[in-house]
């Protein structure tokens, strides 16, 4: 028969997913494969005739490209003739400045960049990530869809994005003629919630540029490389056609970044025996030898594939440190489902989320992860308080913000309702005030009126053919009295002539101000340089909504009814068949109920009325000078006729003692507080009362709860801290008498 410990692991959402053993042969191993070739470059009359193994005769496509385009012939010697073990620690040495190693990187091989990269551990990798990102502030990017493809609900999950703190704003279509309707509903709704904000929708790339020479959206990062000439081939391309295309793109003012990252290969079926972090420095020289200032990877959809290997999460964060090597702005990926683990998922992020990327994922869903088309989102709607918490345990900005639960239905009320404005103006068919509300409050499409979809996107196809530009947006927003998200539709027009934001990592506040690797670069140089979160944001990211202010959590309690009178000094009795009920310097006094909220009048009747039920006496004393529950009990025990005694503290924990134990010692100790009733408290008393007359005793039957902890510590220190305020050094215990209680209504 097996463990049933075996079986119980094996239903957990890890083992969904398969794991497997390297097998170079197919590209199935993450970095350093038997079959990566040694890094070499030999020049001839400064051309080069070798590299990385292969002769100039026999390059393939990427191989001319990056010698043609990429490579820097007059730092190649110097940047070669470095050791690998000298390149990797300066990778992570901070007298290094960043400048020099992009430097020196253009003089690198693929094979050399990725022998390097290889010798990092994680920590080197994310020390080196930190270092190497070209842009000062961490950002991230936004995934908004929706399976209805629904406008209202489109503009008002892009409005929410956008007020969150995304940077970029990314949407894409189910059925391709939908592509200008969700673009616009993205302008909108991104430009409601936060201007300047950028967009993207993407699509087909003649759709794709499109949408962008109207102004419709401001970047495309659709421009897919791959490692191995067959695959870039059967995408039916070549690194000049990216190239030329990305091109295109930049010269009408969109922000290009290129796509690449470990895994395509091997998916595609001809990686050629070659391991994936290789391949993907192939990409990365190939991206840079294109002109693209920057490059989304970190394997992207092919993650879960990449983490099936050994290494693959190490290998995955060594892409994205080796694209910043390369200086390339990075999307760090984290957007597609990485694991069905959410542990795994987590570990996974910590690579990019510590160190901070240019934007930490590559998408993250706004809305719940079946809305995703996509593929679904690896980190979603319902994961964002989590992401806030653990940005705020990490003290690291990961480029969300919290905000109140009112201001998230204000921006996406505004959005819908602009967007609604928009398609009544535009004569598109009508979103309905029913759409807007459920955009709103709805939690995904499911909630959302359905719309006719073959009406929609009849719309869509006339709209193009109208050639309806973002100014026209604009103007229609004007005129329907939406001037604000109007003036920050005609700022991004405007953005895109100026076009500042094609610099290397470039991101618009919400003044319109263009933050990059040029005028806000990455210098950090060790602790105290570089982004800090610090200040203002650092106020912010730690103000949740959820966040209560501890001297609110135990907000006086304090009813002027007394429950207890405090008598003469508490003396040894010689009672044999007393059992002392001793309370802590705070109970019934300054606090008032335990932390299992129980009133102490009702708990001290319960615990008096167990021990008579027992057949002994109680007599209840205030220990004054101690807070420990042990020495309140101790204490008590001393006092104690019979030597017994129940000691009891303010938050409910109790403990029974006998005077001639050690004070740590004890008979039984009661430390599940929040789970105790006044039946508890009850047999609690029953028991002392058993003790003291010498009467055999079953322990009090207990639960455990071993969340408790986590749930509780902060009301536990508070109720604590409130009882070593009582506490008085070297006072005597008083006897105690039950006030009588003053009947109310
Ligand atoms: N390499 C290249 N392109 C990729 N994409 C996703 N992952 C990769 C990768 N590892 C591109 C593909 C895909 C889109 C989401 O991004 O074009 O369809
Ligand atoms: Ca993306």
């Amino acid at each position: 028969m097996g463990s049933r410990r075996f079986e119980s692991r094996s239903r957990r959402e890890l083992h969904r997913e398969q794991l497997v053993s390297p097998l170079p042969e197919l590209g199935l191993v993450a970095s350093g494969g038997p079959n990566d070739p040694d890094p070499e470059i030999v020049l001839e009359d400064g051309v080069v005739v070798q590299m990385d193994g292969r002769s100039a005769a026999d390059f393939d496509v990427i191989d001319r490209f990056v010698v043609a385009h990429g490579l820097d012939l007059d730092v190649a010697a110097e940047a070669m003739a470095l050791g690998d073990a000298e390149l990797a620690r300066m990778l992570v040495d901070i007298s290094v400045p960043r400048a020099e190693l992009v430097r020196l990187a253009r003089g690198l091989t693929p094979a050399k960049l990725a022998r390097v990269i290889g010798l990092l551990d994680p920590v080197e990798l994310m020390l080196a990530l930190k270092k190497l990102r070209a842009r000062r502030a961490p950002a991230n990017q936004a995934h908004v869809t929706n399976l209805k493809e629904s406008p209202a609900l489109l503009a008002a999950d892009a409005a929410e994005a956008a007020r969150r703190g995304f940077a970029e704003i990314e949407t894409t279509v189910g059925v391709a003629r939908y592509a200008p309707l969700n673009a616009i509903a993205l302008l909108v709704g991104s430009q409601t919630g936060r201007p300047g904000v950028m967009t993207q929708c993407a699509v087909e790339e003649r759709r794709n540029l499109e949408l962008a020479i109207r102004g419709l959206v401001t970047y495309a990062e659709t421009l897919s490389v791959y490692g191995t000439e067959p695959v870039f081939v059967d995408g039916d391309d070549t690194p000049w056609s990216k190239a030329f295309l990305g091109a295109a793109y930049a010269s009408r003012g969109v922000k290009v970044r290129f796509t690449s990252g470990t895994g395509s290969e091997a998916l595609m079926g001809y990686a050629q025996g070659l391991s994936m972090l290789y391949l993907e420095a192939r990409c990365l020289a190939a991206v840079r030898a294109a002109g693209s200032q920057g490059v989304q990877n970190g394997s992207i959809s092919c993650v879960a594939l990449v983490l099936s290997v050994p290494g693959g999460t190490r290998a995955i964060l060594g892409e994205n440190v080796l694209a910043a090597w390369l200086d390339l702005e990075v999307a760090s990926g984290n957007d597609a489902i990485a694991s069905h683990s959410e542990i795994r998922k987590t570990a996974k992020l910590m690579g990019q989320f510590l160190p901070g990327t240019d934007f930490v994922t590559s998408g993250y869903s706004v809305m719940p992860r079946h809305d995703n088309t996509f593929g679904g989102g690896n980190f979603d709607a319902d994961d964002i308080d989590e992401w806030l918490t653990v940005q705020r345990d990490w003290q690291v900005d990961a480029g969300i913000e919290p905000v109140s639960e009112e201001e998230v239905l204000r921006v996406r009320e505004r959005a819908a309702r602009a967007i609604q404005a928009v398609f009544g103006e535009l004569g598109l068919p009508p979103v309905t005030d029913e759409e807007v509300e459920a955009a709103t409050t709805g939690y995904d499409s499911a909630g959302m009126p359905d719309r006719d979809r073959a009406a929609d996107v009849e719309a869509a196809d006339e709209l193009l053919a109208r050639g309806t530009s973002g100014l026209d947006i604009a103007l229609v927003l004007e005129r329907r009295g939406f001037g604000e998200v109007a003036e920050a539709v005609l700022s991004m027009q405007r953005q895109r002539i100026s076009a500042d934001y094609l610099q290397t990592a470039a991101v618009i506040d919400t003044y319109g101000l263009v933050h990059s690797a040029v005028n806000d670069p990455n210098l950090y140089t060790g602790p105290g340089t570089g982004y800090r979160l610090e200040g203002d944001r650092w106020a912010l990211l730690q103000a949740l909504p959820n966040v209560v202010d501890p001297a609110e959590l135990l907000g006086a309690e304090l009813d002027a009814e007394p429950v207890v009178v405090e008598q003469r000094e508490a003396a040894r009795s010689d009672d044999a068949a007393e059992v002392v009920v001793a309370v802590g310097p705070a109970f019934a006094d300054t606090i008032r109920r335990t932390i299992g909220d129980l009133g102490h009048r009702e708990v001290l009747e319960a615990i008096c009325d167990g021990v008579r039920e027992g057949g002994a006496a109680p007599r209840i004393v205030r220990i004054r000078r101690v807070a420990d529950v042990a020495f309140i009990a101790h204490d008590g025990a001393q006092l104690s006729g019979s030597g017994i005694a129940l000691g009891i503290q303010s938050k409910g924990t109790a403990v029974i003692h006998r005077a001639d134990l050690e004070p740590l010692d004890n008979l039984e100790l009661f430390g599940m507080s929040p789970l105790y009733t006044l039946a508890s408290y009850r047999a609690m008393g029953r028991n002392a009362a058993g003790y003291a007359l010498g009467h055999r005793v079953g322990p009090v039957p207990t639960e455990l709860d071993n969340f408790a902890r986590a749930k509780l510590i902060v009301r536990t220190t508070l109720l604590h801290a409130r009882e070593t305020q009582a506490v008085r050094p070297g006072a005597a215990a008083v006897e105690l008498e039950l006030a009588v209680a003053i009947a109310s209504g």
